[in-house]
């Protein structure tokens, strides 16, 4: 199993900006055992956002994505996925830990025949331009995921490729489309039946954020050759083990009163992930959306407004000591960091001994292995000499089972901490106005009254006077 390490938040280790773990944890034993009791008696009930609870469970949906995978084996050279938010970063963090790294650079052979993967998971004309440079769309499987089936983003995209397909195979264009979606309702799963399309479910109740071991993951991930049975078996052990409403058993509890008591007591409200190794970079960008939309709120479920925000920040080991490292240590004390640590690479590196007598020589003979998890050490040590607060989630490896772990294990976290903050964690009403302004400038049917004030807007402001 993945282990949490969370003596540097304690006072014995950071004196007082440190938290008195034992009597922390006694006084909210019994709070934390109401929310994991809850959380488990509400998962089923329709509309409690609580369904990614039980996808570790889902055997039948398992069983539809290896026959797709094995249906479509050897057919193409890519897999693109279109999507964004919850609808994307998963699979994104999930495929660049567990493959290869610089998968899509190997030969055929070296990818045991497997199709490169590619992410679009933004609007950029020029990244989009170069991306149908490079891909033959003929070859290649676009996989378009959407809960909602309407984000602008994501079918804008699938706009402009199934035309450039359409264009070059003809009405055969549906073959290289796979799309997931909700079951019934939403324009691309309207689409996907007119025209003919494979497609798979975002199950009910279960939200982008949480949605990486549904079809919305799994699928991708499964097209490039990664182990979903294994992902299966990771989820599984980590619920079982979740599911211990004992505080002192239970680490994602203990993960998140941490953070909930370190926001409310001691003022340090950031949190930021720096997993050592860059294979598990992009799992600090899924770690940001799940803690920031799940838990900036601006209300609590009692209706008082407290805009709630723990604000979460991604870095990389060792890089990002080169970067943030300065401001963690002597900057304002306002953080809990957390770094992933991997006991054990896929390789192991020597560096040669071949500057002896200079002041190199200290690495030579030894491995780069050695070298990352010493400096994961040291940075945790020094953090604490500095009284910061700082947490180690250790990896025995980095594979499917336990990724999987990981991800649960931050899931559940996120889930009891906004119960412990009173807080719907599941629902993003703040990103609606945005996005219905955007409808508006782009000319969306019934949204004429909205453009008129926004545009009105624009011109008073920056936007319209650097733009003029
Ligand atoms: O976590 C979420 O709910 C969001 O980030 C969504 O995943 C994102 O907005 C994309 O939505 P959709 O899947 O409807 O396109």
């Amino acid at each position: 199993m993945i282990k949490l390490d969370y003596l540097n938040v304690s006072n014995q280790i950071i004196g007082e900006e440190g938290l008195d773990l034992a009597s922390s944890f006694n006084e909210y034993a019994p709070k934390i055992q109401e929310i994991i009791t809850n959380l488990n008696m509400r998962k089923d009930k329709p509309g409690s956002w609580l369904q990614w609870m039980n996808l570790g469970y889902n055997e039948e949906t398992v069983w539809y994505v290896k026959e797709f995978a094995a249906m479509v084996d050897g057919r193409f050279d890519n897999v693109l996925v279109l999507g964004i938010g919850g609808s994307a970063l998963g699979a994104q963090a999930l495929s660049e830990a567990l493959l290869k790294p610089y998968w899509n650079l190997l030969d055929k052979e070296k990818r045991d025949n497997l199709p490169k993967i590619f992410f679009l998971d933004n609007i950029d004309p020029d990244q989009i331009s170069a991306l149908l440079e490079i891909l033959d769309l003929r070859k290649t499987l676009v996989n378009v995921i959407t809960k909602s089936g309407s984000t602008a983003e994501t079918m804008s995209q699938f706009m402009i490729i199934k035309d450039k397909m359409q264009e070059l195979l003809g009405d055969d264009y549906r073959k290289n489309i796979v799309a997931t979606t909700d079951k019934q309702v939403g324009i691309l799963r309207q689409l996907a039946n007119e025209e003919g399309y494979k497609t798979f479910v975002v199950p009910d109740d279960v939200g982008g954020r949480f949605s990486v071991f549904s079809a919305v993951g799994l699928v991708p991930l499964a097209l490039v050759g990664i182990d979903i049975d294994e992902i299966i078996r990771g989820i599984k052990i980590m619920d079982l083990t979740l599911k211990n409403t004992d505080i002192n058993k239970n680490i994602a509890a203990q993960n998140a009163l941490i953070h909930f008591l370190m926001d409310k007591q001691k003022g340090k409200y950031l949190s930021v992930m720096m997993p050592y190794s860059s294979r598990l970079k992009y799992v600090s960008d899924w770690y940001v959306q799940l803690w920031a939309e799940s838990l900036g709120k601006e209300f609590d479920r009692d209706g008082n407004k407290i805009n709630n925000g723990p604000t979460p920040i991604k870095a990389l080991g060792a890089t990002d000591q080169h970067s943030q490292i300065q401001l963690y240590n002597e900057g304002k004390n306002d953080k809990v960091i957390t770094f992933v640590r991997v006991d054990e690479f896929d390789n192991e590196l020597n560096i040669p001994n071949i500057f002896e007598y200079t002041g190199l020589n200290y690495l030579g003979g030894k491995t780069i292995n050695r070298l990352i998890n010493a400096e994961a050490d040291a940075t945790a040590v020094a953090l604490s000499d500095y009284k910061r607060p700082n947490i180690t989630i250790r990896l025995p490896k980095i594979n499917e089972y336990y990724l999987a772990q990981l991800f649960y294990m931050l899931e559940m976290q996120t889930a009891i901490i906004g119960e412990l903050y009173n807080i719907n964690a599941f629902n993003q009403p703040g990103v609606e106005q945005a996005k219905n302004y955007t409808y508006a400038l782009m000319g969306r049917l019934g949204y004429e009254e909205s453009a008129a004030e926004l545009n009105e807007k624009i011109n008073r402001g920056n936007i319209g006077g650097l733009n003029a």
